[in-house]
């Protein structure tokens, strides 16, 4: 038998968060462990229609309604999680932290109310470990430049990512459900090393 976690990917744009997942879904697929994966905003039907409308270049909202938007679409994807927690592993590509450093952080909305309407939404649905990646701004803009297709948020100033990776170290600091995977580094190095502590996590 083996451990059923919720682990949750966050990291800026260009951070490598969507290439560590891949990774480890390829892990558990090969080793036949059951899992779930969802990206957010989006992960299930009605939250990847959420997703479009906040994510597209021409979408204009302020930051109380995109606040209010990602929320709709993790409400969309709480029953699919909940369904499934302790069931299966579930691997999610950003989530509840992702609203504290890109919300608050990044564009000031209060932390009060973010944490209240997280809590709100996931009742007793626990995170068990975030994978933080960090990028610096070079190597950042390297692979955003990379991309085919720019959205909305690839789209911010340079100082706005900064305020969001210092908001996610923030977070992150002092915490033991927390690893910090420095993608400025070796990539296949990185990769052993999540799937060394993804092996940690799942046994
Ligand atoms: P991605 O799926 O390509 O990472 O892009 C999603 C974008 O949405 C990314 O710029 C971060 C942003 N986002 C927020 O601002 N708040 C949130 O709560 C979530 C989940 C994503």
């Amino acid at each position: 038998m083996y451990k059923k976690p919720v682990i949750v990917f966050e990291g800026i744009e260009g951070s490598g968060k969507t290439f560590h997942i891949n990774n480890v879904s390829k892990y558990l697929k090969k080793n036949r462990i059951k899992f779930i994966r969802i990206r957010e905003p989006g992960g299930t039907q009605n939250s990847e229609k959420i997703r479009k409308l906040i994510l597209n270049k021409k979408s204009k909202f302020n930051e109380n309604s995109d606040l209010l938007l990602y929320l709709a679409s993790r409400s969309e994807n709480i029953e699919f999680l909940k369904k499934n927690y302790k069931k299966k592993v579930i691997l999610i590509d950003r989530f509840t932290d992702s609203t504290i450093a890109y919300q608050h952080y990044g564009l000031g909305v209060k932390l009060s109310i973010i944490n209240h309407l997280n809590k709100y939404l996931l009742g007793n649905f626990k995170i068990d470990f975030t994978f933080l990646n960090i990028v610096n701004q070079k190597n950042m803009i390297k692979r955003l430049k990379q991309r085919k297709k720019l959205n909305r948020y690839d789209k911010f100033k340079k100082k706005f990512y900064d305020k969001v990776q210092k908001g996610y170290l923030k977070i992150a600091k002092n915490s033991k459900k927390y690893q910090i995977v420095n993608s400025n580094l070796n990539i296949e190095l990185n990769k052993k090393f999540v799937i060394k502590k993804l092996e940690k996590l799942i046994r």
